[in-house]
């Protein structure tokens, strides 16, 4: 998704704006770009590609300022060009950088172009720029024709704005899109995201929505959506500069698939006293909105979806809590049907989904009294907005692909299933044994990814194939559902999961022997249904490949390709069977020679629709 980066101080901010969208890239994007202040006048470099090609634009003709803003672009609208890169300008005196979508931009660009205004790009962001140098012959300064401007835009926006004759100020503002200040030593900053600026700070203010805010050299002014001066809290960021370094890994995606023994333990650290759950890590008045809550409405998208798919089963399983899971962007506009005493639990890894974030909304309209987010980033939209909340501390994430959030998310999800199971169906044995096994995840996982070399071994067989089927049955249905996801997004792969048992009602159809048929196959009391159904695919000369219990063996006539998986207890199954399916999906996309931490066409935080 789009990245911003911005910077007023009394030094050369351009090296600072291109270490900043380096920063940024995770977040992916087509072409980047900047613009300066620079003599009274605006300079601006755009560039299709990386931003290391932008880098190199600004080396062969530097362009210095002390006044700057600087973006990634991830299209909406408008193919990925130079000319649609953003910053976009209007009159050669003002300069914008915006993530977000406009809505009304059809209707504002044809008020511009009887105006008189032209258009250089066919971006929704150009009308923004266009309105605000128009409302500059009123209002006088950049500050309130921002104001006046964007009282005009509907849609998400979060900006940052330069003007060529007012070299002293950089305007920020906000709405449904997440932007940061960050506040140097007489100097401020903008970004998408902390992790932007961490080189230059780690205080930062959250910019809260409809906020506007004036930058200068040792100060700043806030402005919230009325128009009211504000104060927002300076918060220190624990992070390090170097966390969103690669270390020695090839990609942060295999650095953060070896990362997951770490999060897990981080995840659970301090919520135990004496080995029992505290409620009080959801929130200081948890347990008084637990009493209260009789069913769970799941919301969110992608990866985080499926941690909720699993979580479904255990709240019925375990605890028999009844469980709703559903996509964030279909529940927003579904006009579904939500008990007040429901437990709306919204799922993320950014905080920023602009669906998850909406549907949350949606679910508040609807009357649920009670919000809880599982999410890995403070201070976050989702995380600000909801009641309780329990961060997931996998640490930065920033290979589009999820791995080590999806699995802190499946464990503060049986942390809640516990919390809550309390109250409902699981008893104090159950919730010791679940426990214990939860404290034992990290060593397992540090087992399961001994399996790294077969399966690369393994990955070999999918350099060719266009295809994959994905199969398991109860909670490991959603993990096939996640293993197929990791290898369409990132070895372009076409993929699917399925159900085991409902391979005979359609995709049966689809077997054949060049159609690898990946299955989930842990030792539970559905393992004989599943070997059925192994059966279903190779009698049909389908090429099996096992990712089973290492003290079975499948139990099934013709070729099966086994990956022998350590034993694991039933509770926390779904967690570790995730392991293999990341580094499978790792290895096919490095062996196609994909871009593995930013697949095409994908954005890493979805702060647009
Ligand atoms: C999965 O690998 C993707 N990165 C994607 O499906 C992601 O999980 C989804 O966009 C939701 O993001 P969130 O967790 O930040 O809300």
């Amino acid at each position: 998704m789009c990245g911003i980066v911005g910077g007023i101080a009394q030094r050369n901010v351009v090296p600072i704006l291109l270490e900043g969208l380096r920063r940024l890239e995770y977040r992916g994007y087509d072409s980047a770009g900047l613009a300066v202040v620079n003599g009274g006048e605006l300079h601006r470099k755009r560039e299709l590609g990386k931003v290391q090609g932008l880098a190199a634009l600004v080396e062969a003709d530097p362009m210095p300022g002390l006044l700057g803003i600087a973006h990634t672009r991830w299209a909406t609208h408008g193919k990925p060009s130079t000319a649609n890169a953003h910053p976009h300008t209007s009159g050669d005196k003002v300069a914008v950088v915006h993530n977000g979508i406009i809505e009304n931009y059809a209707v504002l660009k044809a008020e511009q172009l009887a105006q008189g205004y032209e258009f250089t790009s066919q971006t929704d962001t150009e009308v923004i720029v266009h309105e605000v140098f128009g409302a500059l012959r009123t209002a006088g300064n950049l500050l309130a024709a921002v104001r006046q401007a964007v009282q005009k835009l509907s849609g998400a926006y979060a900006l940052g704005i330069i003007s060529a004759d007012e070299p002293d100020v950089l305007v920020a503002c906000r709405k449904g899109s997440p932007l940061v200040i960050g506040v140097g030593i007489g100097e401020y900053f903008i970004a998408s995201d902390v992790a932007a600026l961490l080189p230059v700070t780690q205080r930062f203010m959250f910019l809260e929505e409809g906020d506007i805010a004036a930058l200068r050299i040792g100060s700043v002014e806030i402005y919230n959506a009325d128009g009211q001066r504000v104060e927002r809290p300076i918060r220190e960021s624990l992070l390090s500069p170097d966390a969103v370094d690669k270390g020695a890994y090839r990609h942060y995606m295999l650095k953060e698939i070896y990362e997951q023994p770490t999060a897990i333990a981080q995840t659970l650290e301090g919520r135990f006293i004496n080995h029992r759950l505290q409620e009080s890590a959801f929130g200081h008045n948890a347990a008084q909105m637990f009493d209260e809550v009789k069913a769970v409405q799941i919301l969110a998208c992608g990866t985080s979806y499926h941690a909720g798919l699993v979580a479904r089963y255990w709240f019925e399983e375990l605890a028999r809590i009844p469980c709703q899971v559903e996509v964030a962007s279909e529940f927003r506009y579904r006009k579904p049907m939500l008990a007040a005493d429901t437990l709306v639990v919204t799922i993320s890894q950014s905080g920023e989904t602009a669906d998850t974030l909406a549907a949350l909304q949606e679910a508040k309209k609807l009357g649920a009294k009670y919000s809880l987010t599982l999410c890995n980033v403070p201070e976050s939209s989702l995380v600000r907005e909801s009641d309780l909340v329990l961060m997931t501390r996998a640490g930065p994430e920033i290979g589009v692909a999820s791995t080590k959030a999806f699995t802190t998310q499946l464990v503060t999800l049986m942390l809640l299933v516990m919390a809550l199971g309390r109250r409902f169906q699981l008893d104090a044995a159950l919730e010791a044994k679940i426990t214990a096994q939860l404290f034992s995840l990290p060593q397992k996982i540090d087992k399961v990814l001994r399996l790294n070399d077969p399966i690369r071994l393994l990955s070999e067989q999918f350099a060719e194939k266009n295809n994959a089927l994905f199969l398991g049955r109860g909670a490991h249905y959603p993990i096939a559902m996640e293993g197929a996801l990791k290898l369409k997004e990132i070895s372009y792969i076409h993929a699917e999961a399925y159900p085991a048992g409902e391979l005979k009602h359609g995709p049966l159809a689809l077997i054949d022997a060049d159609m690898p048929v990946i299955t989930v196959a842990p030792n539970n009391s559905l393992l004989e249904k599943l070997q059925s159904n192994m059966e279903e695919v190779s009698a049909r000369g389908g090429q099996l490949i096992v990712f089973m219990d290492e003290t079975l063996v499948p139990a099934v006539n013709g070729a099966v390709q086994m990956i022998k998986v350590p034993q694991v207890d039933n509770e926390i199954s779904p967690i570790l069977y995730t392991i293999p399916l990341q580094l499978l999906a790792y290895h096919v996309a490095v062996l196609k020679g994909t871009d593995v931490d930013q697949p095409r066409n994908l954005a890493k935080s979805v702060t647009v629709e």
